[in-house]
């Protein structure tokens, strides 16, 4: 039996994608080594509603020097962050030289806007690669996991935290008791604790099945949110839906009675209820609903090939790697696929082994069809990639179901 990683009770499991690699092992050609794989399926905790991967990847294995994801890769990403930072600074910064903590800071997209302002602010990130790019940008870095002991070596050398942030991260964290001890250790009094991760929701909605990969170890609601923060003496007291990445919601912290709870907890807490999105008949018919889109997909690619059309794909995502291992997508059905992360290029995408290819590589002579592996940054791209489809080429996305434009 699976036990739950917040509660301790039991962890039922509702869909099941086999051997999966790790999604951010791009791996160099001719490289022999075999690759590391893991059982990815999930469930959902009978106790808490926590929604959970059933088997747990070692962190080190994921988060490292090599660690090849740059959140500045998206111009909406930065927008997005700059305002988020700019927030942060109006409504959580207002004691005297205050001090802002972001777990999981990778390149500095974030912080280096209230760095630029100013302001007293440490990243925490273990992988070292992308914190010496924001340590580039003049933002200051710590190179650790967050955990109780991290944050509380923080705590007595810099002071209490104001604000402690966390985007596409908290949700990668299966140590969830240590990450809220070290919170609580580190946020001065009255201080927020706010992090925003992909919804379940909105996963369940989209069928997004690509968001199920190694990292995301949690896939949170307001409900399962709620329960962990109330075990740790933390109160929900705010949630707010973003759209970035398909649909995050962002979620705000507070000391037990520091705070009074807006009303868009009770507001998401009500849909949640009405949605059914926790109750184990919704969770099965998205498992049978993501075996229906392999079945599309893997069949569309197929008679392409049988038409004799040539197809690539377009964006290496860590999300990518659950679409391409669990449909069976060979370099034969889609000849690469580009991305414009250097430290993805030149590399084989993960168990699939799919060429990753610079973003120029997307050009004349357009394929025929491109495979949008990065859909949730949808509108950037096909804003910028104008001239495919002026010469003819068709995109082909499967969220939430297979789909040619
Ligand atoms: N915040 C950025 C964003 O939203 O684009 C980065 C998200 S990236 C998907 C996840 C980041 O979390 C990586 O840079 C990884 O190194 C970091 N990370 C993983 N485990 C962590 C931990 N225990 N403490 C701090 N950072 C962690
Ligand atoms: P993400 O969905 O996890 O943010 O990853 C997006 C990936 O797609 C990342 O490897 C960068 C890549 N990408 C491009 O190649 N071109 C683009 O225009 C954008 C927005 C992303
Ligand atoms: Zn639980």
């Amino acid at each position: 039996m699976v036990k739950c990683r917040v509660c301790g009770e039991s962890v039922v499991e509702f869909v099941d994608f086999g051997r999966q690699p790790l999604s951010d092992a791009f791996r160099v050609p001719g490289d022999t080594r075999p690759e590391f794989f893991f059982r990815l399926a999930v469930g959902v905790c009978e106790s808490c509603a926590m929604v959970q991967l059933m088997e747990e990847v070692p962190r080190d294995r994921m988060f490292h020097e090599e660690y090849p994801y740059r959140s500045s890769g998206s111009a909406r990403m930065r927008e997005h962050f700059t305002a988020t930072a700019l927030r942060l600074l109006e409504r959580e910064c207002r004691r005297d030289d205050p001090f802002v903590v972001e777990i999981g800071c990778n390149d500095g997209v974030m912080l280096r806007t209230v760095k630029e302002k100013g302001v007293r602010h440490l990243g925490v990130d273990p992988s070292g690669g992308v914190a010496e790019t924001a340590r580039e940008l003049g933002v200051d870095v710590l190179t650790a996991f967050f955990e109780e002991e991290t944050a509380r070596r923080v705590r007595a050398e810099h002071g209490p935290a104001d604000v402690i942030f966390s985007a596409n991260t908290i949700c990668h964290i299966p140590y969830l008791d240590s990450v809220l001890r070290g919170v609580d250790a580190l946020l001065a009094p009255g201080g927020v604790f706010l992090f925003e991760d992909p919804y379940l929701g909105d996963i369940l909605a989209k069928n997004s099945f690509d968001q199920i990969y190694d990292e995301h170890f949690y896939f949170f609601s307001a409900h399962s949110v709620r329960a962990a923060a109330e075990r740790f003496g933390f109160e929900l007291v705010d949630v707010e839906r973003l759209p970035v990445h398909g649909g995050e919601v962002r979620y705000s912290l507070a000391r037990r009675g520091e705070r009074v709870a807006t009303p868009a907890v009770a507001a998401l807490l009500a849909e949640e209820e009405r949605e059914e999105i926790l109750s184990l008949a919704r969770l099965r018919l998205f498992a049978e609903r993501v075996h229906q889109v392999r079945a599309d997909l893997i069949g569309t690619l197929r008679g392409l090939r049988e038409e004799g059309k040539r197809v690539v794909a377009y964006g290496a995502t860590a999300k990518s790697a659950t679409v391409t291992n669990y449909c069976g997508i060979t370099p034969e059905l889609v000849s690469f696929v580009c991305d414009t992360t250097p430290e993805k290029q030149g590399r084989l995408s993960p168990g699939a082994h799919l060429p990753v290819r610079p973003g120029e590589a997307f050009s004349e002579p357009y394929p025929d069809y491109a495979l949008l592996f990065a859909w949730n940054h949808a509108e950037e791209i096909m804003a910028k990639e104008t001239g495919f489809r002026e010469a003819g080429g068709r995109w082909i996305t499967y969220v939430p179901e297979v789909t040619i434009v």
